[in-house]
């Protein structure tokens, strides 16, 4: 038997059709039962009559629940009562998998939901934000490799910090001790550019974020990249066109998802079109006064509450660059004309979803490296790999990482970024 998947069975639109999926909902009468029978593509109201299936088998119709699985036989045609506008008219069908009775109904509370995640995972809304999820990964890689870049991978397991030691997560490592999970690739892929020049990779990272907020979780997915004889601009010109590429093929293959969810997509399409914002830390300082009224003191990293005002006064994400060098990170490239501040940057993405992308051009003077780290109270011998990459013809480099769950929620316009993973983990959650 060869079954169409709903969206195909709607686009045939007429004539008998095989289906096969779960059961969405179900209501009926002595003499007829509806279902509205899911898969991945769609959702369809089917209709059987008991006159059309005989006795035995309508008993067996008026006894299906909701997410039983089917496979089913009939007539589609168009009705514009039918939730899809379409009906199948049913001439026979078989139950496959029996249900239990489901436990999701309407109206559940956030934390139901999320004890009974692998169930959630079914919803439409689940089901339009991973069919988003799966775009965006695929549009990182077409975008990489369209421009030249080699896929590379970095140990999750490592040795030393790069981020910061308070969000840094420390492993069991059988008796050994300083083993942490990846907060980045960099450390391990400033290495590798001296092979391959132009790298990029998605992987999880890992955070021990104390934040319980609506922008972190504790393992994310990370689109992370590394140029050789790249400029400061360079790499803000990659972010800006990578951004670029991802929301333009979600607008592309995406439609119906943004749809479902309630997705603004005109809020969407200046971001393909429109060149984003720039500015230096300096210049977001004098907006944030100016317009925001808002009093940040030279030194100060943005807080997520300035980084959204600003970000509210433009429809395109902003890049600002150039922040005092010690709310950043060691690696980051000292400016040549003010050594108090840093060739990094944080793309910052429209409605207050905060950043999406931080970069930099890396600092190629191996005593500043290690004096900085000494600040940040590391032992530089840890990083004597690291400082390898500068003691045999170093080069001028920088790059990139980007939260995909972030871009997700940002796309997607949703409350929280919880919702962008199928099994988010954080500060309080890692079941199930
Ligand atoms: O700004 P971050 O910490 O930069 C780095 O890790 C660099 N080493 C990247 C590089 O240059 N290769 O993190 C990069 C991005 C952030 O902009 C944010 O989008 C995301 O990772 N991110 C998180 N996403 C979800 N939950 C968290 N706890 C996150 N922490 C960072
Ligand atoms: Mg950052």
């Amino acid at each position: 038997m060869k079954y169409l998947s709903i969206q195909e069975a709607m686009d045939k639109g007429k004539g008998e059709v095989n289906i096969r999926g779960w059961v969405y909902r179900e209501r009926g009468s002595s003499k007829i039962k509806f279902i509205v029978l899911r898969d991945s593509t769609n959702i369809i109201q089917c209709v059987i009559a008991k006159q059309d299936v005989g006795e035995k088998k309508f008993a067996i119709a008026d006894k299906v629940q909701v997410e039983t699985s089917m496979t089913l036989t009939g007539e589609i045609k168009k009705d514009d009562r039918a939730p899809t506008g379409y009906e199948i008219l049913v001439k026979d069908f078989e139950v496959i998998g029996e249900s239990d009775k489901y436990p999701i109904t309407k109206d559940q509370s956030v934390e139901f939901l999320a004890d009974k995640r692998h169930l959630w995972l079914r919803s439409r809304k689940m089901t339009a934000v991973m069919k988003v999820r799966s775009t965006v990964f695929g549009a990182i890689d077409e975008y990489f490799k369209k421009e030249g870049f080699y896929e590379y991978h970095s140990p999750i397991f490592q040795s030393v910090q790069c981020e910061g030691g308070s969000t840094l997560f420390e492993v069991k490592y059988f008796d050994k001790k300083d083993v942490f999970l990846a907060q980045t690739w960099q450390l391990y892929a400033e290495p590798a550019i001296f092979a391959l020049e132009k790298i990029y990779t998605i992987a999880p990272s890992f955070r021990a974020e104390k934040s319980k907020t609506s922008r972190h979780l504790t393992e994310y997915w990370h689109a992370e990249m590394e140029v050789a004889w790249a400029t400061f601009e360079d790499i803000q010109n990659y972010g800006e066109a990578l951004i670029k590429h991802i929301v333009k093929s979600v607008l592309e293959k995406n439609k119906a998802e943004l749809e479902l969810l309630g997705r603004d997509v005109k809020k969407l399409s200046p971001v393909v079109k429109k060149p984003f914002i720039r500015m230096t830390y300096d210049e977001a300082l004098k907006i944030l006064k100016e317009k925001c009224k808002m009093d940040v003191e030279w030194g100060k990293d943005l807080r997520t509450i300035e980084e959204d005002k600003i970000s509210k006064l433009y429809d395109v994400p902003l890049i600002i660059t150039n922040y005092p060098k010690k709310v950043k990170a060691f690696y980051m490239k000292e400016d040549s004309e003010n050594p108090e501040v840093v060739h990094g940057f944080d793309c910052i993405a429209p409605e207050g979803y905060g950043e999406v992308i931080g970069g930099s051009e890396r600092e190629s003077d191996i005593k500043e490296i290690f004096k900085r780290l000494k600040e940040e109270g590391e032992d530089p011998k840890e990083y004597e790999f690291y400082l390898d990459t500068r003691r045999y013809g170093s080069v001028p480099h920088g790059g990139f990482g980007m939260g995909v769950e972030r871009i997700i929620a940002w796309i997607c316009g949703l409350d929280n970024i919880k919702d962008s993973i199928p099994f988010p983990r954080t500060m309080i959650r890692y079941k199930p």
